[in-house]
């Protein structure tokens, strides 16, 4: 039932005992690092001062734009001799961040998605397929390593070409698949038009008759890195024949295994042998009374190359009250609510409007209006920007070059293919006078 027992069966006072520990080394190592020296300074504490965890509050939060300005090795804490793997975020305009990982740290990422894929029921000899992104996409790498560290079979399919994806699941028995909530719809359409029915029973099947061409043997989905409500769970587990579980991370805490749900799916595991939460106001940044919502703020207590303190992830959710029947004392976070700031997620990929706009701007042909349409009709995720142009003009094929470049760049710096529309000047609708920048159409977000 525990992979790492002797962690995931901690009682709560233990799990504060052993956060402690590794708090008061981690802000040690942090030290290491000119930004907290200074953060530290600045703020007339010394690591000396944080005897207790209550005691974390008196250190500043460390924000994306601290990780920007120390782009791109400024807040290693070890020498880049021993830093052996980045991820960076997307994007050429504004400065992208870096996170960086020493084999210690891999390794402790690894163990972490191990024991969230091992606590939903995985074990060697399950086959896991892997529909995220690889490369700077930590879900990639992420979960590659965690699930070989687990024993499974791994298949690094990766994102895209839904019909490649599906021949493996039916050819290599795929019994567990990592994919972002809004891509399950466009794989169980692929599915029916290839004439596969998922929700076969092929375990019984396979024991009696041998294995059946128009079915999977899909077992398990791993859902996450985009916000989804319960009833798109609900959906997406009847679709598909299987349990689909939360899977919560992000790249500033490695990536996947931050936080996951059990068997029970009553709310996200958090590790709290590698984090310390707080969950804040994001307008005052006192923390809010115990089970409200608000922003989760973490604290990375191991990690060598980059740790962070009191980080602020935008991310709006609150902590779950009770005890979860599966035995496990590390506190429970209730699915996302959204975010603090307005960052977008379309097909896994984080988006800011900023980097929309600075594109747009940078073409004389268009003016200062445009505004972003975030839709899921008919099982994918589709970004169309209006923008309008600086003066009127019938020349088709000058229109047509230029929306082809606009997609070009947009494509290039946000990393998904928008439909791009050129309107006349003064056509997108303004509120109170003010432009309108982002609609979100998409049905049942949370
Ligand atoms: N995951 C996996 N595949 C996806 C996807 C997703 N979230 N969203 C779309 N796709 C598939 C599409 O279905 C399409 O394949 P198909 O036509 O065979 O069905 C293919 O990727 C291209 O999609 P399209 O919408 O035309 O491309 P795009 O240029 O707008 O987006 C992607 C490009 C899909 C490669 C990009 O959105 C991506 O890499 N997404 C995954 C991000 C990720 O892994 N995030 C996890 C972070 S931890
Ligand atoms: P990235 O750094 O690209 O992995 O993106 C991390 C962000 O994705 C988080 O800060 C969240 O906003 C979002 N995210 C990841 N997992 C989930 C999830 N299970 N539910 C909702 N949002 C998620
Ligand atoms: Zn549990």
């Amino acid at each position: 039932m525990y992979l790492h027992p002797e962690f995931e069966k901690l009682t709560r006072s233990e799990i504060e005992v052993l956060q402690m520990e590794r708090l008061k080394k981690t802000i040690d190592h942090c030290m290491n690092t000119e930004f907290y020296r200074r953060r530290f300074a600045e703020s007339g504490i010394t690591p000396g001062d944080i005897r207790t965890l209550a005691d974390l509050g008196k250190i500043p939060f460390t924000t994306k734009q601290d990780l920007r300005d120390s782009y791109p090795f400024k807040m290693s804490a070890v020498p880049l001799s021993r830093v052996v793997r980045l991820h960076s975020s997307s994007g050429t305009t504004g400065t992208p961040t870096v996170i960086l990982h020493t084999q210690r740290d891999l390794d402790e990422w690894a163990n972490a998605v191990a024991r969230c894929l091992y606590m939903v029921g995985l074990r060697p000899g399950d086959i896991f397929q892997n529909s995220s992104g690889y490369g700077m996409f930590t879900g990639g790498l992420g979960f590659q390593y965690g699930a070989e560290r687990l024993g499974m079979l791994t298949v690094p399919a990766a994102a895209g070409n839904t019909k490649r994806q599906i021949k493996f699941i039916t050819d290599f028995g795929t019994t567990a698949l990592h994919a972002i909530p809004s891509y399950a719809g466009r794989l169980y359409e692929v599915m029916e038009e290839m004439g596969i029915d998922p929700r076969r029973d092929t375990h019984l099947h396979t024991l009696i008759i041998g294995a059946e061409p128009h079915s999977t043997h899909l077992h398990t989905l791993i859902i996450g890195a985009e916000p989804h409500s319960e009833e798109q769970r609900r959906r997406i587990e009847q679709m598909l024949g299987v349990k689909a579980y939360n899977s919560f991370g992000m790249s500033e805490m490695c990536g996947p295994g931050v936080a996951f749900e059990c068997r029970e799916q009553n709310g996200l595991h958090i590790w709290e042998d590698y984090y310390i939460v707080e969950i804040v106001d994001p307008v005052t940044l006192e923390p809010v009374p115990e089970g409200e919502v608000g922003e989760l703020v973490l604290t990375t207590i191991n990690r060598e190359a980059m740790p962070l303190l009191r980080y602020r992830t935008r991310d709006l959710t609150r902590i779950l009250p009770g005890e979860c029947p599966c035995g496990r004392h590390h506190l429970r976070l209730d699915r996302m609510k959204g975010r603090s700031d307005d960052m977008m997620i379309l097909k896994g990929v984080n988006i800011f409007p900023i980097q929309v706009e600075t594109v747009l701007m940078q073409f004389p042909e268009l003016g200062n209006d445009y505004l972003i349409t975030l839709t899921n009709e008919e099982a994918n995720d589709l970004m169309t920007v209006e923008v309008e142009l600086n003066a009127f003009s019938d020349d088709y094929h000058r229109l047509q070059s230029l929306t082809k470049e606009i997609t070009r760049q947009l494509k290039d710096e946000i990393l998904i293919t928008p439909v791009v529309r050129l309107v006349s000047k003064g056509s997108l609708p303004k509120q109170e006078g003010k432009a309108v920048r982002v609609r979100d159409l998409r049905k049942t977000l949370i």
